[in-house]
């Protein structure tokens, strides 16, 4: 495997989904923690930052120690840091430089920029400069604007690389390249890591942990929960006790059809219809958080009692990924509480049940991957976010089942609509909002005094922030008319063209 040390750029899961990509394996370790260089250490690549090294309480590591056991590139702080602790100059530049640069090549024959053109558009982000390489370094390439854009040295044990431009980012038009022969020219990877290849290992690794036990898990439809229990099916089979439940929030029909997709895939899960037990404590309440947590608490509830009926389950399945588990470094001092977000955390703690999470170390892309491989159906696998409190979040006040039916019906409408115009795959998410507005409309010769929907459909990388989706006209113009000729209630439609931030993406 390869370590990634991170220092708090936001490029870091970008330089480890590039080496994932070239199918090679990666973790990604904050720079300040602990750690061994065994021989399953192929080699480290040092993350970029928001520091200047100059900085005095700037991150360090000791990359000297490092290059005794293990190839080393740099990148952009990484590069920087590297050629400091080296004894070069790394000096405050007078202009930011940021967005593309041309690579010049100096050297012809570096096995790092092997096969990259010489004038190749690379992707920079920085303010420090190296101004001077350290004794017994060579330049690789410079830019027009800096002295130095690569260098190596080779007079240690291993190779020690740097580069100041951000070769994991989409710009850098030799990026991949780059990445790819670090890690398979000069620390020797071979490029075994796919998704056929984690689903046999994990499955063996599975066996293993699990023994002869039982499993319980919740699923949700979603995407990771799925693969996380069909590769938990595949190794222990109908010793994998999934639970689903209809919490009278789901979309229209999903709670049949998602039980009859695991049923097809071959997964043992019961359903369990719990529609009322929910909409009684979810009655009356308006607050966006005291519906989430109600629905939070009672839906342990009813894991728990379900669960009571396994006495035989020693494990908890879960569907964690990667960017859950990540530990980030903090440079900006701890977040604020936005929205709390309940999935199904705090329930091993009481249960006593130890955690099975094979997705821990897939990002979102590898595990739709590792989900196809698995033979699961590209609708389910591609499907968009959909949150645990689910239409209770998008009915703002209060949540009765006849408003839950006129958001579903809606919903539904505007979603079947989107795959109709192939756009569903185009967008991040999607969802109708039901608002606690009335308005008059006129349908014939009757007046009407009905609800109105909103559409909100975004695109996005992660969620974490989004623009509204620049759906066309005649699209917006079919779904309203769809929906308010067909849902009886509905008789006003307004679309949302509010970006994330300072708006966000559910509207409670
Ligand atoms: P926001 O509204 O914060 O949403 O921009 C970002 C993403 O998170 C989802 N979301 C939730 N997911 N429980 C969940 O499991 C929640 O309480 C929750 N609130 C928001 C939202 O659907 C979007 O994908």
């Amino acid at each position: 495997k390869i370590l990634i040390l991170d220092f708090g750029s936001q490029y870091t899961q970008l330089i480890a989904r590039a080496v994932r990509e070239a199918n090679v394996y990666c973790e990604i370790l904050p720079f300040n923690k602990l750690f061994a260089i065994d021989e399953t250490v192929k080699g480290i690549i040092l993350s970029g930052s928001p520091f200047s090294v100059n900085d005095g309480d700037a991150p360090v590591v000791n990359i000297p120690s490092f290059v005794q056991k293990t190839p080393v590139l740099g990148v952009c702080y990484g590069a920087q840091l590297t050629a400091k602790e080296y004894g070069g100059k790394v000096e405050k530049s007078n202009k930011r430089e940021y967005g593309r640069a041309k690579l010049h090549k100096q050297i012809e024959d570096d096995v790092l920029l092997a096969d990259v053109e010489d004038d190749s558009q690379v992707w920079m982000s920085h303010s420090d400069t190296i101004t001077q390489l350290p004794e017994g370094f060579e330049l690789l390439a410079t830019t027009a604007s800096i002295p130095v854009a690569a260098f190596r040295n080779t007079n240690e044990k291993y190779p020690l690389y740097g580069i100041q431009f951000h070769a994991e980012v989409y710009h850098s038009a030799e990026g991949k390249k780059i990445i790819k022969n670090f890690l398979v020219n000069i620390c020797g990877c071979k490029q075994n890591w796919t998704p056929a290849s984690f689903i046999h290992e994990t499955v063996d690794a599975l066996k293993k942990q699990i023994g002869d036990a039982h499993v319980i898990m919740a699923l949700s439809g979603g995407v990771d929960s799925t693969v996380a229990a069909t590769l938990i099916s595949k190794a222990i089979g109908e010793r994998l006790h999934g639970i689903f439940v209809d919490n009278g929030v789901l979309r229209k029909d999903e709670f049949e059809s998602v039980l009859e997709t695991y049923k097809n895939i071959g997964l043992n899960v019961t359903g369990i219809d719990a529609k009322q037990n929910f909409y009684d404590a979810l009655k009356d309440k308006t607050d966006p958080e005291a519906k989430r947590k109600a629905i939070g608490k009672l839906f342990i509830d009813v894991f728990q009692e379900e669960a009571a009926k396994i006495p035989e389950a020693k494990f908890l399945g879960q569907g964690t990924i990667y960017p859950d588990v990540i530990e980030s470094v903090s440079v900006h001092g701890p977040s604020v509480t936005i929205k709390s977000h309940h999935n199904v955390g705090g329930l091993p703690e009481k249960m006593h049940l130890s955690l099975v999470e094979p997705l821990r170390f897939l990002f979102k892309d590898e595990v739709r991957k590792v989900g196809l491989e698995l033979g699961i159906p590209s609708d389910m696998i591609n499907r968009h976010p959909f949150p645990g409190p689910g239409l209770a979040i998008r009915i703002l006040s209060d949540i009765t089942e006849e408003k839950v039916k006129l958001l579903q019906q809606a919903d539904d409408i505007f979603i079947k609509s989107l795959k109709e115009y192939n756009l569903y795959n185009k967008v991040w998410q999607a969802a109708a909002i039901l608002l606690p507005v009335k308005s008059v409309g006129v349908m014939g010769d009757e007046r009407t005094y009905e609800y109105t929907v909103a559409l909100r459909a975004v695109t996005s990388v992660d969620g974490m922030t989004a623009d509204w989706a620049h759906l066309p006209y005649d699209f917006l113009a079919h779904v309203s008319n769809e929906i308010i000729n067909g849902v009886r209630g509905i008789n006003r439609v307004v679309y949302d063209i509010s970006s994330k931030p300072p708006a966000t993406i559910e509207w409670e």
